[in-house]
């Protein structure tokens, strides 16, 4: 795992290469974690980007670009320079004639080196074409001085097929090695602090299994409607947008087994392992276990929101989720009969992140006299966001006579504990990216696993007779997403 430091002088002096270089990621994620990189001192003076893209924006065009998305860092205007623009067709061979030619000549100015690092920031269907582009022109070969990387970024493929296409057409031009999939929610302090948690102490490891434990439940809520992405997530909907990766990764680092050493290696094996053991369910069980949700206009913050179907680029009659809850089980010996909750909505009533480890109940309260009625469960509540803490709730007395017993929580947070700041996911990635440090990426067979899991559940959404339940913007989701719980005696827990 990638530890917090100055690390200025491991990086070697490296080209960064962006494929989309005039596209939303670049300016909203890629050029300001340059920037912050560099004005941490955590590159060198040599580092170097090329941006490639369609558009005529010419170097002048696009070092405007980078100092509008990088403007609140000082440095930027100090490495203007360093940002060169290459005009070109993604699927033309001649433009990566071109772009080996400016390789060499930014190399041979600023002697470094031949270590590049090629960030694929375009559509995902032309991340193939790209990486074979990059392979047939040779650009692909690590060199005697120096590395040659490559990042992508999700969706890997649109379903298991599709996902092992793209692992074997990027295999032709690279070597797994070689191949950075980022899934930014690994990029997250608070998502690297539940390794941390769970094997930096002894006390949780013990209960931390069926014995112990009467269900997990994995909540990822956001508050924000599709806004001006309504084209792409026609497309993609929850079950592909969130639940594939990111709560599958969350879901994998919170019920995997230890691994023998932070690796990336021993770290991915356990991921794959655990995400095997994931029961996949026929599609005709999907019905019984998931509730599919879309939401209608409602009110969030006092103010009326539209309903998905009136978002822009959205169809009048769409029958894409916005919301998704689901019941897994993972058969394994640590998780056999513990149910796996699971929901990610769009429009919910706040932004909230967190995985709530719900433990058994006492087996016997023997107060009498006084009252236990508002006493829950003991619970573990791991807060990923916005808030970064961590909440034990367990009863205590109330004061008084009587064996009152109330449930009350003990919290650390992140923002009174530590001084030190947070790095932005994709700071610690491209970092980690140029460091050659594969933890926090995902590894071709993890991205397959959790194509399967979620792959039935997409064949039932494609059935036009399986519900999609309304629910109001400002909400938890439709009703039915508490029945699916209360099925089996348990309820969601929001904050
Ligand atoms: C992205 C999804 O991967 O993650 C978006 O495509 C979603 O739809 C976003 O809003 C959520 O990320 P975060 O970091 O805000 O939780």
């Amino acid at each position: 795992m990638s530890i917090h430091m100055n690390r200025k002088r491991q990086i070697e002096g490296t080209t960064l290469v962006i494929f989309g270089a005039s596209g939303d990621l670049t300016s909203r994620k890629i050029l300001p974690a340059i920037a912050s990189l560099w004005d941490q001192e955590q590159l060198p003076n040599e580092f170097s980007v090329i941006g490639v893209a369609r558009s005529p924006l010419g170097d002048e065009g696009f070092r405007r670009l980078v100092m509008e998305s990088a403007a609140s860092w000082d440095s930027i205007g100090t490495y203007i320079e360093n940002f060169h623009y290459l005009q070109g067709d993604y699927t033309s061979i001649s433009t990566y004639q071109s772009l080996t030619k400016l390789l060499d000549s930014i190399e041979q100015t600023r002697q470094t080196g031949k270590s590049r690092l090629f960030y694929l920031a375009t559509i995902p269907s032309l991340f193939g074409t790209i990486s074979s582009l990059l392979g047939e022109s040779g650009l692909s070969q690590s060199g005697a001085s120096g590395f040659t990387r490559i990042i992508i970024e999700k969706p890997f493929g649109n379903d298991t097929s599709s996902a092992l296409k793209l692992n074997s057409d990027m295999h032709r031009s690279f070597s797994e090695e070689q191949i950075y999939r980022i899934d930014h929610y690994l990029g997250k302090e608070t998502v690297q602090n539940l390794l941390a948690l769970r094997f930096s102490n002894a006390i949780f490891e013990p209960i931390w299994n069926r014995n112990f434990v009467n269900n997990v439940q994995i909540t990822v809520a956001e508050q924000i409607g599709v806004g001006h992405r309504g084209g792409f997530y026609e497309n993609a909907g929850a079950l592909k947008d969130i639940i594939q990766n990111h709560m599958l990764q969350v879901l994998s680092l919170v019920l995997m087994e230890a691994p023998a050493l932070m690796t990336a290696e021993s770290i991915q094996n356990e991921k794959v392992k655990v995400l095997s053991a994931v029961e996949i369910p026929s599609i005709a069980e999907v019905a019984s276990r998931t509730v599919r949700g879309q939401y209608v206009s409602g009110v969030i913050n006092s103010e009326e929101v539209k309903g998905y179907r009136e978002e822009r680029d959205v169809s009048s009659t769409s029958k894409t989720e916005t919301y998704v809850a689901m019941r897994l089980a993972v058969d394994n010996w640590r998780w056999a009969g513990v149910p796996i909750f699971i929901r990610t909505g769009k429009r919910m009533p706040k932004r909230e992140t967190q995985v709530v480890m719900e433990f058994n109940r006492a087996p016997h309260l023997p107060f009498i006299g006084g009252s236990a009625r508002q006493l829950g469960p003991n619970r573990l509540i791991l807060r990923i966001q916005p808030e970064e803490e961590i909440k034990l709730v367990f009863g205590a007395k109330v004061p008084g006579q009587d064996y009152n017993i109330r449930s009350v929580a003990m919290n650390f947070s992140y923002a009174d504990t530590f001084k030190e700041v947070s790095w932005d996911a994709y700071e610690r990635l491209i970092l980690d990216a140029l460091l050659g440090d594969r933890t926090l990426f995902l590894r071709s067979d993890e991205v397959i696993k959790a194509w399967e899991i979620v792959e039935p559940i997409q064949r039932a959404f494609s059935d036009l007779d399986f519900p999609l339940y309304p629910y109001a913007a400002g909400t938890y989701g439709p009703k039915e997403a508490s029945k699916l719980l209360q099925s089996t005696g348990h309820y969601w827990h929001n904050s």
